[in-house]
C-alpha cells in the first residue's frame, strides 16, 4: 500500500507532473486510443498558474516526490477537476480517490457547490470509475456555460473521437456534515454580478418554458450594473455559498417592482424563495411602498400565489406572456 500524503504543488514539482501525465496517458494505448496517449501532456508554463494559485495538489511518496496530481479550475460555482493523474507505477492504490476527496473538501472550504469534470464514458478508469466515486453524468441541457466552453475546446482539439461527457458530484452531503444550513440574506457585491447571472441562467433553464431560447442565447441574461450600485440586489446564502438572489426596484407610485428572483435548481422548494420574498417585503416597507408587483412567468405563478401574491392580468414580456401579480405590504 502506497503511503499517501497530499500537499500543494510547488514550482519545482511541475516538471515531474508533466512526466506523470505522460506515463498516465500511456494506459490509453491498451484501448487503442493512441490519439489520447499522444496528446500533449502540457507544459510547466501551463501548470504554473495552478501552483501559483494553490489549485494544484500532489500526492507524494516517502521522499516527498510527486506520484500523482490534481488540478482544479473554478467553473460556474463548482470546483472543476481539470486533471487528475496518477503515475502508471502507482495506479490502482487509491491515490486518485484520495485526490478527489481532497478536491471535495477544498471545494467545500471554498463554499463551492459541486465537483465537475469531463471524461470518456466508455473507458473503465474514467466514467465508470467516477461513477463509483459519486459522480453522475450531466445531460447536455444541464451543462453550465463554462462546462459547455470546456467541451467545445475538447471537441476542437479532436479528443471527441470517443464518447465524452460532463460529470458532476454534488457536495451537499459534505455540507450536511457541517451542520444545519441556515440561509441568510445580504446585499450583493458588484463582483458577484457574473456569478448571479450564471445562477439566473441555471435557474431559468431548469424551470422555465423559454429554456431553449436561453440556451441558444445565454448572453440574453444581464443584470444591470446600476442595480448593484443602488444596492437593490440581495443574495441568499447558506453554508455552501450563494443559493439565490432577488432584485427589488425603488418604489414608483407606492409599488416596488420585483425585477428578479432566482434560486439554485438543487435548492428550489426548500424555502429560499419565500425568504427572499420576506426580505423584499421588509425592504418595500422600509422604502414606504404599499405593495410589491411582479410579472410572473407562467411556471412561477404557483410559487407567487403560495407566498401571497394575487392578480391575473396577462402582459407581454421579453420571452413569453406573463401574469402581473401583486402583494400588499402593510406599513
Ligand atoms: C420561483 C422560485 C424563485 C421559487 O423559489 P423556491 O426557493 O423554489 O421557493 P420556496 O421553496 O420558497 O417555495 C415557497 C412556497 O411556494 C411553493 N412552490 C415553490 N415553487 C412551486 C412550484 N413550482 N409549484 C407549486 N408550488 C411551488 C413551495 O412549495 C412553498 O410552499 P410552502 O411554503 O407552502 O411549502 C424558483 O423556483 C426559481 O428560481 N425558478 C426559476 C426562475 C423563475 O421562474 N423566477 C421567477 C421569475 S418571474
Amino acid at each position: 500500500m502506497t503511503t499517501q500524503r497530499i500537499r500543494p504543488a510547488r514550482p519545482d514539482d511541475l516538471p515531474v507532473l508533466v512526466a506523470i501525465e505522460r506515463t498516465a496517458s500511456e494506459t490509453f494505448r491498451t484501448l487503442g486510443m493512441d490519439l489520447v496517449a499522444d496528446d500533449d501532456p502540457g507544459t510547466v508554463d501551463e501548470l504554473a498558474p495552478y501552483a501559483a494559485d494553490a489549485r494544484a495538489f500532489v500526492s507524494v511518496d516517502a521522499d516527498d516526490q510527486p506520484i500523482a496530481y490534481l488540478l482544479l479550475d473554478l467553473i460556474d460555482g463548482a470546483a472543476h477537476i481539470e486533471q487528475v493523474s496518477v503515475h502508471r507505477f502507482h495506479a490502482r492504490r487509491g491515490l486518485g480517490r484520495a485526490l478527489i476527496e481532497h478536491a471535495a473538501s477544498w471545494a467545500v472550504a471554498h463554499r463551492l457547490r459541486a465537483l465537475t469534470l469531463t471524461t470518456y464514458i466508455d473507458v473503465p478508469w474514467n466514467g465508470p470509475y467516477y461513477e463509483r466515486l459519486g459522480f453522475t453524468y450531466l445531460r447536455a441541457d444541464e451543462e453550465t456555460p463554462g462546462l459547455r466552453a470546456v467541451r467545445a475546446r475538447e471537441r476542437a482539439s479532436g479528443l471527441d473521437a470517443w464518447p465524452r461527457a460532463c460529470m458532476s458530484r454534488s457536495l451537499r452531503d459534505y455540507g450536511a456534515t457541517l451542520g444545519p444550513k441556515a440561509v441568510s440574506i445580504r446585499p450583493a457585491l458588484a463582483a458577484e454580478r457574473r456569478a448571479l447571472e450564471e445562477l439566473q441562467f441555471r435557474a431559468s433553464i431548469h424551470s422555465t418554458r423559454y429554456a431553449d431560447v436561453l440556451r441558444a442565447n445565454p448572453d440574453a441574461i444581464e443584470i444591470p450594473p446600476w442595480q448593484f450600485e443602488q444596492d437593490l440586489v440581495r443574495v441568499a446564502e447558506d453554508g455552501d455559498g450563494v443559493v439565490g438572489f432577488a432584485v427589488l426596484l425603488p418604489p414608483v407610485d407606492g409599488a416596488c417592482e420585483l425585477d428578479a428572483i432566482f434560486v439554485e435548481p438543487d435548492r428550489m422548494r426548500t424555502g429560499i424563495g419565500r425568504k427572499l420574498i420576506d426580505d423584499a417585503v421588509a425592504s418595500a416597507r422600509r422604502r414606504g411602498a404599499n405593495r410589491i408587483e411582479v410579472v410572473a412567468n407562467p411556471d412561477a405563478v404557483d410559487f407567487y400565489e403560495r407566498v401571497g401574491f394575487a392578480g391575473n392580468e396577462t402582459v407581454a414580456t421579453r420571452f413569453e406572456p406573463g401574469r402581473r401579480m401583486h402583494l400588499l405590504v402593510d406599513s
